[in-house]
């Protein structure tokens, strides 16, 4: 089985692609876990990607496919994978298809986890995450029996450095940016498959298996992978969304796929209002505009006639 988990930071992604690894035994790969294990290793590779990272901006994409082809080629993955967090941008999309179109082994589904932009704030500065076992926390809304320490193995928690409250609003108009267009283009391929990812996490889990089962027992076959396409022109994506420093949440939280789209607020001066003496001569002088402009035409208009008879 062959899938991508999409969905906005703090929607649920690692959560699930644990529980999918147990249940289907295919091995999860999460570009972020991947960076952050070279950014640790402190390999040039991982030293490259900190300042994006830090920024809550995406790595550029030739690191990141860098990344992606080696870890596919691994022995594991040829019974499957759970992308995570990968791919982030169109070019990204459109690389993975080139890359499953050459392997024959085509994508099963794209799997959005919709949650409400309001949710995830408090999902992510809250996130902690066990050092050894991986095991994932929530101060508020699932936390460990003692503070900063593992309930499994009781090793120490720790507090993602990219979870604060600036970085995570860069990384959500990141999103709403440059990954929220893989929505329509995964659509589009008809591999698209919208999970309500609100609630317990056990019955999140149960969505996905009820769009999953079918294709695990190969009742559903993959749509095959369109033939790679031609990269697209312009200015790498990764560059494209500027940081905002000092505010938490630089766009107002959005609903995600499946809802009504937001629509992006104009910025539109506001129009002086003119004294009312001063707007009857500016529309007077209007006028008068409109005048000599219609007696310029018809001096040039006899000219233009003949011409048209000609
Ligand atoms: P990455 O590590 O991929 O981070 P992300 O996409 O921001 O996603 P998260 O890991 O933060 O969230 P998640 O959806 O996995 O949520 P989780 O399950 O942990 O990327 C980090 C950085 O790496 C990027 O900013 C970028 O710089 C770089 N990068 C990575 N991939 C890249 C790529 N392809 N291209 C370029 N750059 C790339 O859950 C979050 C919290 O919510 C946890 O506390 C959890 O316990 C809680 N929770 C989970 N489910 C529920 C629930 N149902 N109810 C309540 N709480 C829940």
């Amino acid at each position: 089985m062959r899938i991508v988990l999409l969905g906005a930071p703090g929607s649920g992604k690692g959560t699930q692609a644990k529980l999918l690894v147990e249940k289907y035994r295919i091995p999860h790969v999460s570009t972020g876990d991947l960076l952050r294990a070279a950014l640790a290793a402190g390999t040039p590779l991982g030293l490259q990607a900190k300042a994006a990272m830090d920024a809550g901006q995406l790595v550029s994409d030739e690191i990141v496919l860098g990344i992606i082809r080696e870890r596919l080629r691994h022995n594991d993955a040829k019974k499957g994978f759970i992308l995570d967090g990968f791919p982030r941008n169109i070019i990204q999309a459109q690389a993975l298809d080139g890359m499953l179109h050459n392997l024959n082994q085509p994508l099963d589904a794209a799997l959005l986890l919709d949650v409400d932009f309001d949710a995830l704030m408090q999902r992510l500065t809250g996130r902690r995450t066990c050092e050894n076992c991986g095991a994932s926390y929530n101060i508020y809304t699932n936390p460990p029996r003692l503070d900063d320490q593992c309930d499994r193995c009781g090793a120490p928690l720790h507090h993602r450095a990219d979870d604060n409250e600036e970085t995570i609003g860069n990384r959500l108009r990141v999103y709403d940016a440059q990954t929220k267009p893989l929505i329509d283009f995964y659509r589009n391929q008809g591999r698209l498959e919208s999970i309500n990812a609100v609630g317990e996490v056990e019955m999140i889990f149960k969505r996905l298996l009820t769009v999953l089962e079918p294709i695990a027992r190969g009742v559903r076959k993959p749509k095959l992978s369109p033939p790679p396409a031609k990269p697209a022109r312009g200015k790498p994506a990764a560059q494209a969304v500027a940081p905002v420093k000092g505010k938490s949440l630089p766009v107002k939280p959005a609903k995600i796929a499946g809802k009504s789209p937001r629509k992006p607020i104009p910025r539109v001066p506001p129009k002086k209002t003119l004294p009312k003496k001063a707007a009857t001569a500016r529309t007077a002088s209007k006028k008068s505009a409109v005048k000599s402009q219609s007696r310029t035409k018809s001096a040039k208009s006899p000219a233009k006639k003949t011409g048209g008879r000609r």
